[in-house]
């Protein structure tokens, strides 16, 4: 059966940068630049985008684009031995969208609420209580599970239901027509959001205190740790997602190019997001006559508590400007949960030669359920310890393996930077084997050892044991076991053959 394929290449580019720009845009940059050195910050992540981010994009859009296959088809066709790599990474997708899908339905709950403002004063107190109901830690009840809450169950049905809904239609009448919707709306809607927030009271102390570069922040590890983790998760890299989309692309796409679009898109959101988050801090901290410091606050509060805050104080037509900021948090997250789960659902479908609505159902339901678990009162504890642990020990070690396995095992570069130059308007040189070959195993390598080290002398952020490895340990190395098992199953005959039509005939078009 012929392969899927995108309508148009601005279908693809916008389904890339859909993936890409998500809910890690948002909520997740604008703080970790201000954690991290605000303005100095830019040093380290403009370093990682440039060395890691847009090489590894070339790699797996090349490896997606040649060998025509979901992850674990595309590295298996690279090398057998590297196709656990491939089902690892859609186990990294897996274990991503079981959260990522709760974080939209408190998103929409909270688009919701924004109508009324209903979140009331003490938004911290309500997010807490009143919505998530979360388990009484004063019982040292950390790491129960607690009852179903049914604000967070009702919008996750919404979530799964589109998701789910899209994916069954395919790519080009699911995927595509969903990026074409959501991408456009998400610009203008944030836009608005933005130019705003810009024209508030106190906006440019906000912008003063992103930006400022505090120079020495910038030699500690930590920083330069911060930014690669970013650029990873931001991009959609490490976790199947790029290798996944890229295999739909027809025969003589531009490679490059899209990856340099898709980067610059993706960081020119993020820098727009941090803007306006900033700005609109500015404002809130100048009308409290408070620091910037004093209001800024880390991931899920920032957009969850301290956002709601700013909705509250704001001038005029609050309602709208609460609407349309979690409005573009549900659409930004939904078209990187569609790329999330498309991961998974190409990889059940070429490795089992199940039709794309089994797959889906079957591979999508079961993300479903399982994502219920963090839908109960203990779920906020269980979300950011798998989130942590699937991102320091699931993406960003699946991009070192990734790099170390392609350029210094199979040694398949050159190879592949000549079929990305074969379909690509401008060609990429020596830098691009250097980076990958070494600049970025040597700082992921050294990440890799520095954070195992911390985690394994202290418990993530002094959780109890059995919580950090059960939600943390088990799932970031029970990715690496599922890698090795799915990897286990054989393929049929000719599975494996490159398509004749993508092999390095592709360097001479
Ligand atoms: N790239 C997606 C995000 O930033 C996963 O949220």
């Amino acid at each position: 059966m012929a392969r899927e394929q995108w309508g148009t290449r601005a279908g693809f580019i916008l389904a890339a940068i859909g993936s890409a720009v998500g809910l890690g845009n948002i909520w997740r940059f604008p703080y970790v630049a201000y954690e991290n050195g605000g303005g100095a910050f830019f040093l380290p992540y403009l370093f990682a985008l440039l060395t890691a981010g847009i090489p590894l994009l070339i790699m797996e859009f090349t490896l997606g684009h040649k060998y025509r296959g979901s992850a674990p088809l595309s590295y298996a066709r690279l090398n057998k031995k590297a196709e656990w790599i491939g089902w690892w990474q859609v186990a990294i997708a897996f274990v991503i969208s079981t959260y990522y899908a709760v974080i939209i339905a408190w998103a929409i709950a909270y688009t919701y609420f924004a109508f009324n403002q209903s979140w009331g004063e003490d938004t911290g107190g309500f997010l807490m209580g009143e919505y998530l109901q979360r388990i009484d830690l004063s019982g040292g009840a950390l790491g129960e599970v607690g009852s179903l809450v049914p604000g967070v169950f009702i919008p996750l049905l919404v979530v799964w239901a589109v998701t789910l809904g899209v994916l069954f239609k395919g790519v080009k009448r699911g995927i595509e027509m969903a990026n074409r919707i959501f991408i456009p709306m998400l610009l203008v809607m944030f836009l608005l959001i933005v130019i705003r927030a810009l024209t508030l009271e106190g906006a440019m102390v906000g912008l003063d205190a992103f930006f400022a570069p505090n120079w020495s922040e910038i030699m500690s590890p930590g920083v330069w740790v911060a930014a690669y983790g970013q650029i990873f998760f931001s991009l959609s890299i490490a976790f199947a997602i790029m290798i996944t989309y890229s295999s739909y692309l027809g025969k003589k796409s531009d490679i490059n190019n899209n990856a340099f679009i898709t980067g610059f898109s993706n960081s020119s959101f993020e820098l727009l997001a941090g803007i306006g988050v900033f700005a609109a801090l500015g404002f809130m901290a100048t009308a409290s006559g408070v620091g910037v410091d004093e209001v800024a606050s880390a991931g899920i509060g920032l957009a969850f508590v301290v956002f709601p805050e700013i909705i509250n104080t704001f001038p005029g037509m609050n309602a709208f400007f609460g609407v349309l900021f979690f409005g573009s948090l549900v659409l930004a997250g939904l078209s990187s949960l569609i790329s999330i789960v498309e991961t998974f659902v190409a990889g059940i479908q070429d490795k089992f030669k199940v039709s794309r609505t089994k797959a889906v159902a079957f591979g999508g339901g079961l993300s479903a359920l399982i994502s219920l678990l963090f839908a109960t009162q203990g779920g906020l504890f269980f979300l950011d310890t798998a989130d942590y642990f699937i991102n320091q020990f699931g993406v960003a070690l699946a991009g070192l393996v990734s790099v170390i396995a392609v350029s210094w095992f199979i040694r398949k570069l050159p190879e592949l930077q000549s079929h990305a130059n074969g379909v690509s308007d401008f060609k990429t040189g020596l830098w691009w084997k250097v980076c990958l070959s070494i600049i970025t195993p040597i700082v992921l390598g050294y990440m890799a050892i520095q954070n195992t080290i911390t985690n394994i002398t202290s418990n993530y952020e002094d959780y109890p044991t059995s919580l950090v490895v059960s939600w943390g340990w088990v799932v970031a190395i029970g990715a690496i076991v599922i890698g090795f098992v799915f990897a286990a199953f054989k393929w049929q005959k000719n599975d494996l053959d490159v398509p004749a039509d993508s092999n390095d005939k592709g360097a001479e078009l």
